[in-house]
């Protein structure tokens, strides 16, 4: 073999630009139904009060029967697509992050890039729990930054209704459906998303999960009359694990930008219970006025929560061009993970 082929087969990848990579449209969704603490006091033995005092939760939307995972994330995105005014054609790639996928297999993703026409793009599912929606903006960043792609759709969606207990009062209280989307581009200038940390520690994968339904409990009469296709929570240890690993990465992501708490616009958490949020802002020495919720609103939505989230921020002016944002998030797996944004 000549050796200029030779040296052609040891380096064969071609050196590829590094970018800034930013967030420039987000959109979300939740379906109208409202299901409140007073619809629940009648379902289960609960009250109003328990709820909101333990979870600061009021009240939860869920998604009709005929509506699937993949509807509400393809809402999501095409609000996302008009404010980034992003056509089907132009995206490269779909991540969508879900627990509650419209199946095991295809991927949600595909099924949305079929209902979007986004004829174009690659399509794969995350799934990283409540976590999935900022381990699917890395992810989409290292594509762009890569130089692989240029625009990368980013959902977090979930049908949490499909997979809760309705007669379990520590769960059925908590969650909720919806969907949020980001897209992801580079704007060809400096900042967006400067840093991002993920974790894991699958050792506690069983304070949070749903057994059945994969391949070691395969759905079976005995799996469906066990509850097992139902999410399982240790409440309490969840709550201690969350607040540890979710003011550790927001302490990382702003040591990796050297930036402090106060350089900080807006803090937007996972939303899963009011307590948790309270810890982090505390620990993390961030006045309330300046972390954003809303699950009062609208539960725990898994990988959907803080997605919706950054874009209701956006959308009510929580924050403006060249602003600091704070994402960090805790979910099953463990898992977690946070982002600096510079808007
Ligand atoms: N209504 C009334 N009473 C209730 C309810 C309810 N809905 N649920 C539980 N209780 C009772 C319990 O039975 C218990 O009664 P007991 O003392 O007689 O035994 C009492 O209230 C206290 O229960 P705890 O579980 O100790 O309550 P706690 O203060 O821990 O709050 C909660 C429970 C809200 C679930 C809390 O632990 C929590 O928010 N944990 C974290 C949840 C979370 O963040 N999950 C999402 C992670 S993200 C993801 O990946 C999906």
């Amino acid at each position: 073999m000549p050796n200029s082929n030779k040296s052609q087969l040891r380096s064969p990848r071609l050196k590829r630009p590094t970018r800034s990579v930013h967030i420039v449209g987000t959109g979300s969704y939740v379906p109208d139904r409202i299901l409140s603490n007073a619809d629940l006091e009648k379902m289960v033995d609960t009250t109003d009060d328990w709820i909101t005092t333990r979870t600061g939760i009021k009240e939860r939307r869920i998604a009709p029967d005929y509506m699937c995972t993949s509807d509400m994330a393809v809402e999501a995105a095409r609000r996302a697509m008009e404010q980034a005014n992003v056509r089907e054609d132009e995206i490269d790639l779909i991540i969508c992050a879900t627990i509650t996928p419209d199946m095991p297999f295809p991927a949600t993703a595909c099924i949305v890039q079929h209902k979007l026409g986004a004829k174009r793009a690659a399509a794969f599912d995350m799934e990283a729990a409540c976590s999935g929606f900022i381990f699917g903006v890395e992810i989409g960043q290292q594509f762009i930054t890569s130089g692989t792609y240029n625009t990368v759709l980013v959902i977090g969606a979930e049908k949490l209704s499909t997979i809760i207990d309705w007669q379990d009062r520590q769960t059925c209280v908590l969650f909720g459906d919806g969907a949020g989307a980001a897209i992801l581009r580079s704007r060809g200038e400096e900042h967006g998303i400067l840093t991002t940390c993920m974790g894991a520690d699958g050792s506690q994968a069983d304070i949070l999960l749903m057994p059945a339904g994969g391949a070691k409990y395969p759905a079976s009469k005995e799996s469906v009359s066990a509850g097992m296709h139902h999410l399982k929570m240790s409440g309490k240890e969840v709550f201690k694990n969350a607040v540890v690993a979710m003011q550790t990465a927001a302490e990382q992501a702003l040591r990796n930008c050297n930036l402090t708490i106060q350089d900080i616009k807006c803090v937007i958490p996972h939303q899963a219970n009011l307590r948790i949020i309270e810890a982090i802002s505390d620990r993390l020495g961030a006045p309330m006025e300046k972390v954003y919720i809303n699950l009062h609103r609208y539960g725990n939505v898994s990988a959907a929560s803080v997605a919706i989230a950054l874009d209701e921020a956006a959308r009510e002016g929580r924050f403006q061009r060249g602003d600091l944002i704070l994402l960090v998030v805790f979910g099953s797996g463990l898992t977690w993970a946070s982002c600096v944004i510079q808007w």
